[in-house]
């Protein structure tokens, strides 16, 4: 892929091999590349250097590179941050995301996964710059034909979205991570009324408790310090909108009582402030935990999750809709061939039958990151059982077995169980205990040989 303009980036790793490797592949590529193996390192680039794309590894000597958002947030036009993962720690990707990074890649990388990441750092650059924060989202993304459904489970959650699209009522979105949560908010606020107001989005456990605040509501000068001037906050940008607050399980008590407030009256105050501002928002709002037990936990306010729970929208986990993988797995295939330009089409039968296996533990999230790894590896123009990760196809191989080959070792434990306890009942008559058992004698004793169950153990 030919590179328009070269550009400045940081690779983060404490592995020398990696590290090397990667800042050399860049180079190569004509980009300009520097290499850090901690994260004190990597700060002084930060520092120094005017970047536009940090790549580190989750897990350094000295910390986790969460902890370099906030160095990168200080920079204007601040470089973007793409974290490396280990395959299989899920959690460390999730948490990356709800972090603030712009995305995470799972090692081992190759060749066309890194050349991706420059380009998808590249373009979500350009859009920030063309984009102001109050467009209003528009694009691909943003009707419900974007949302794949072809499972009956997703299909139901379709058509209730839909219904309450254009309402003015609260909308709680609730499923793991990766579940498509985001997706539908943003769907949501397209097929309203206010489609063309903006969409402001929140994302409430990225920020600290007092931070928070006033990133919502707003603050005026010298409500604390470090607040030189006046702010609006989220709820005022998102006038005439909608504000998708996401993650709400995080916000501190003090949001929690401006929330009740914002939904009861559409009035908000600026932290520091006494005046009462009246914004006109729709509300959508997302979280991954249970909100209910939150709420026995003393976590959060009841009140505000009546309030709050008024539409709940549950997204089933990807494995609770297998009818939906093939049909996503196509629509990404179809999305980075389009983005890689690659001549891949589809996804061979086998490759097709591992991913319907796999439990997904990162939802749609996952599948998407799978596909976008298979489009890049593939060679002729599908992708092959070997263009997908070891663990998935392994994990499928160990489904299939648990569930075709120890079905008859599965049936064995219940089965002795019954003529254990039809023994018991009649003192060891075996002739009885056939008799109640429904068999004959001697099929009785071919199981009693069988299940290896001895005279002793019949007479209970
Ligand atoms: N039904 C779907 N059709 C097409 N793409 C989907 C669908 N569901 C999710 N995706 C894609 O999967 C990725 C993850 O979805 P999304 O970010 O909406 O999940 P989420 O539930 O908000 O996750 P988190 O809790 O981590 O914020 C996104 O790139 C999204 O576009
Ligand atoms: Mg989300």
């Amino acid at each position: 892929m030919a590179t328009m303009d070269p550009l400045m980036i940081l690779v983060v790793d404490d592995e020398p091999l990696v590290l090397r490797s990667l800042t050399c592949f860049f180079k190569a590529e004509g980009h300009d590349a520097h290499g850090a193996s901690t994260l004190a390192e990597a700060v002084e680039v930060i520092e120094s250097v005017d970047l536009d794309l940090v790549l580190a590894d989750v897990n350094l000597p000295d910390g986790t590179s969460f902890k370099l958002l906030d160095k990168i947030k200080g920079h204007s036009p601040a470089p973007e941050l793409v974290l490396m993962t280990g395959y299989g720690t899920i959690d460390d990707a999730v948490q990356a995301i709800k972090s603030g990074a712009a995305d995470y890649v799972t090692k081992p990388l190759v060749d066309g996964e890194l050349r991706m990441v420059v380009e998808k750092a590249r373009r979500r650059r350009e859009l920030r710059t063309e984009s102001a924060a109050l467009r209003p989202v528009a694009g691909e993304e943003s009707d419900f034909g974007a949302v794949v459904a072809n499972d009956p489970a997703m299909k139901q959650v379709l058509e209730t979205t839909q219904t309450v699209a254009d309402t003015h009522s609260t909308v709680l979105l609730t499923g793991e991570s990766g579940t498509g949560k985001t997706l539908l908010a943003r769907a949501l606020h397209c097929n309203s009324s206010r489609c063309n107001g903006p969409f402001v989005e929140v994302a409430c456990g990225a920020l600290d408790d007092s931070l928070l605040e006033s990133e919502l509501f707003g603050h005026e000068a010298g409500a604390f310090t470090g607040a030189y001037q006046t702010r609006r906050g989220k709820f005022e940008e998102a006038h005439g909108g909608t504000i998708f607050l996401d993650e709400i399980a995080t916000a501190s008590p003090a949001m929690q009582v401006g929330l009740l407030r914002v939904i009861d009256d559409g009035c908000i105050e600026r932290v520091g402030g006494t005046d009462t501002i009246r914004v006109d928002v729709r509300i959508v709002l997302a979280t991954n935990r249970d909100l209910a037990r939150e709420v026995e936990a003393g976590r959060f306010r009841e009140d505000l999750y009546y309030r709050i729970n008024v539409l709940p929208i549950r997204l089933p986990a990807l494995r609770e809709r297998p009818n939906d993988i093939p049909a996503l797995a196509r629509h990404f295939v179809r999305t980075f061939a389009r983005q890689a330009t690659s001549s891949v089409q589809d996804i061979a039968p086998e490759a097709m039958e591992v991913l319907t296996a796999y439990h997904w533990p990162g939802n749609v999230r996952e599948l998407e990151h799978i596909i976008e790894r298979g489009v890049l590896l593939a060679e002729g123009d599908r992708i092959e059982m070997s263009n997908l990760p070891e663990e998935i196809v392994e994990e499928a191989g160990n489904a299939r077995t648990a569930t075709v080959v120890p079905l008859k070792k599965a049936m064995e434990e219940p089965e002795r169980r019954v003529i254990l306890r039809a023994l018991d009942r009649v003192g060891g008559n075996r002739d009885q205990a056939a008799e109640l058992l429904g068999i004959s004698r001697s099929t009785l004793f071919n199981k009693l040989r069988r299940l290896n169950i001895n005279k002793a153990e019949a007479r209970g």
